[in-house]
């Protein structure tokens, strides 16, 4: 029998970590009751399932366990058009909640971000209106999803319901969007999005108190990587990126991402942000191709061990789930050998 467990689950660098795959991993390891997706469309989060690629954009990755419940945030914006076709896609309208708090994005707040030569320009906006929308939020005159009736169907207090989960002693994940130094408060400012993307604010934006959560998992991919403008350390020119084989593209935009090696001191700085209990590396297959695939700590190449002893030697946080591959279970789970299960 495990321990009951509320998990947050954060981006460490500046999104595109890798979190749709762990937070998928978790859905399934941890037998979670229900996840609850924050956040807004201009996260796009990619999960490879049994051979398929799975785009999303507000279902949260958790889907993967058919037997979770799968919740959007009060404080979250959605678009109409995208949450009803991903129900439709993933066949998961019997499993789909949202709060009924819910903001909603519509066309107007896309038109006004696209004719917004800041965002557009200087910041490298996504464009999807999450900004514009949150500006009425905040202005108080933005729609809710209680506002419309085809989103009736869904509604709930996630608030409520996710709480009474954790009180009766169920698993829960919270799966947080983009990254902390893309936070609005915490980040590159003015080069960062529309919303605080750390721990505190993601549970801000589901209604959950800070006392209820037993696990904070940070999650740092083996490089950074940051699509759009603003300041990047140690930026690799594109021949470098090109020849360690570390090309990505956004999931939402398509545009090719910069890439910069490992950052120990941004991921101090975001252990502290965020009050980490636990570290994730993502892609360690991406440094060194010999890892591909591996499930057992005792089976990755040697190099690739002390890579990752040394980054958690300087971190002070156990790195308890290394990704290996692209498939949800391409993951080194160690939450058991070092104590956490
Ligand atoms: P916006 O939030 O769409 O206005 O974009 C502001 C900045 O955050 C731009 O640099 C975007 O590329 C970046 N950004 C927003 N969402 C994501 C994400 O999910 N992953 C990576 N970058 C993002
Ligand atoms: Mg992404």
């Amino acid at each position: 029998m495990f321990n009951s467990m509320l998990t947050v689950v954060v981006g460490g660098f500046f999104g595109d970590e890798g979190k749709g795959k762990l937070v998928a991993y978790l859905g399934l390891a941890d037998d979670v009751v229900a996840a609850v997706r924050v956040g807004s469309v201009n996260a796009g989060h990619t999960v490879v399932w049994k051979g398929v690629t799975y785009k999303l954009r507000l279902i949260p990755s958790a889907f993967v366990n058919s037997k979770t419940k799968l919740m959007i945030a009060s404080g979250a914006l959605v678009r109409k058009d995208v949450f009803l076709s991903e129900v439709e896609a993933l066949g998961v309208r019997d499993r789909v909640f949202l709060d009924r708090h819910a903001g909603v994005i519509d066309e107007e707040h896309v038109i006004r971000e696209r004719e917004d030569p800041n965002l557009s320009g200087r910041i490298g906006s996504t464009l999807q209106g999450v900004g514009a929308a949150m500006a009425d939020r905040v202005l108080r005159r933005l729609k809710l999803a209680e506002d419309y009736p085809e989103l009736r169907p869904y509604l709930i207090d996630v608030s409520e319901v996710v709480n009474d989960y954790v009180d009766r002693g169920f698993n829960v994940l919270v799966e947080g969007t983009q990254g902390t130094f893309l936070s609005l408060y915490h980040g590159t400012y003015p080069y960062v999005t529309s919303r605080d993307t750390t721990s505190s604010a993601v549970l801000s934006e589901v209604g959950l108190g800070p006392k209820k959560v037993d696990e904070v998992v940070v999650v740092f991919k083996s490089f950074v990587t940051r699509v759009g403008e603003g300041p990047l350390d140690g930026e690799l020119p594109e021949e470098e990126v090109i020849k360690r084989g570390l090309i990505e593209r956004g999931t939402v935009t398509g545009r090719a991402r910069r890439v910069a090696p490992f950052n120990l001191e941004l991921a101090k700085k975001a252990i502290v942000l965020n009050s980490a209990t636990q570290v994730a590396i993502t892609k360690l297959d991406w440094l060194f191709p010999n890892a591909y695939g591996v499930k057992e700590w005792g089976k990755l190449p040697a190099e690739a061990r002390r890579w990752v002893d040394e980054i958690e030697g300087a971190l002070g946080v156990p790195i308890t789930l290394i990704g290996t591959g692209e498939e949800v279970e391409h993951v080194i789970d160690r939450r058991r050998e070092l104590g956490y299960l």
